[in-house]
């Protein structure tokens, strides 16, 4: 097999078509070295701007940093070691923020589904550009919250790395090779749509 990891469209059986922008859209840990530029990162943050939130109280707060700045490296700081492992190959690092009150004061537990959006319609936004992006869980988010000097009821949910599709798999570890080739899949809808109780599938006449 080719170690060129250029031209990978990810095997994705869907059971129903659907746009080619979500079907396409896969989260490798590699990327090209093409830059991504603060103008197109100012592209994707207007369409996760555009998202829907509760109450329109729009929770969420984004850090960016290019490769090459002092922000990228603070970012980098921040991930677990597995992720630092292959992320810097990204040419770009976010960290989504959410601010979990309301401006009353109060609890939002939509806080993190809000930003969830923010991102998913960015990485809609970003597949159209031909720009990936891959999210991160593994981070230390109280060392993340304090490097960035976010109030104490701020949550740093997840970082995200983000650049062009692209790069070589030698650029991954052995390990993590498979990964950025193989067939993506998901479970059945029916193991989590209900068309009443939990379990309950319904039986659909078309
Ligand atoms: C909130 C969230 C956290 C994630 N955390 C990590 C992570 O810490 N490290 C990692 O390598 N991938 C992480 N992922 C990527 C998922 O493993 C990936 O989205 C999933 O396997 C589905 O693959 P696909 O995005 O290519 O369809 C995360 C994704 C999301 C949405």
């Amino acid at each position: 097999m080719s170690t060129n990891n250029k031209e990978i469209f990810k095997n994705t059986p869907v059971d129903h078509e659907i746009h080619e922008l979500i079907k396409n859209r896969w989260s490798p840990r590699t990327f090209s070295d093409k830059p991504v530029s603060h103008k197109e990162l100012q592209v994707l943050f207007e369409a996760g701007r555009w998202a829907p939130s509760s109450n329109n109280i729009q929770p969420w707060n984004i850090v960016w940093g290019i490769k090459g700045s002092v922000a990228y490296d603070r970012i980098m700081s921040v991930l677990v070691e597995f992720n630092q492992n292959w992320a810097k190959n990204a040419p770009v690092l976010l960290l989504g923020v959410v601010d979990t009150k309301t401006p009353k004061g109060d609890d939002n537990y939509h806080a993190p589904h809000d930003l969830g959006q923010f991102a998913a319609n960015m990485a809609i936004q970003a597949q159209s550009m031909g720009i990936a992006m891959h999210q991160m869980a593994g981070l230390d988010y109280e060392k993340a919250r304090k490097e960035f000097k976010f109030p104490d009821t701020y949550h740093v949910a997840t970082a995200i790395a983000v650049g062009y599709y692209g790069g070589e798999l030698s650029d991954v570890p052995e390990k993590l090779q498979d990964a950025e080739t193989g067939e993506r899949s998901r479970k059945q809808q029916n193991d989590f749509v209900f068309n009443g109780d939990y379990r309950e599938t319904g039986d659909v006449k078309e």
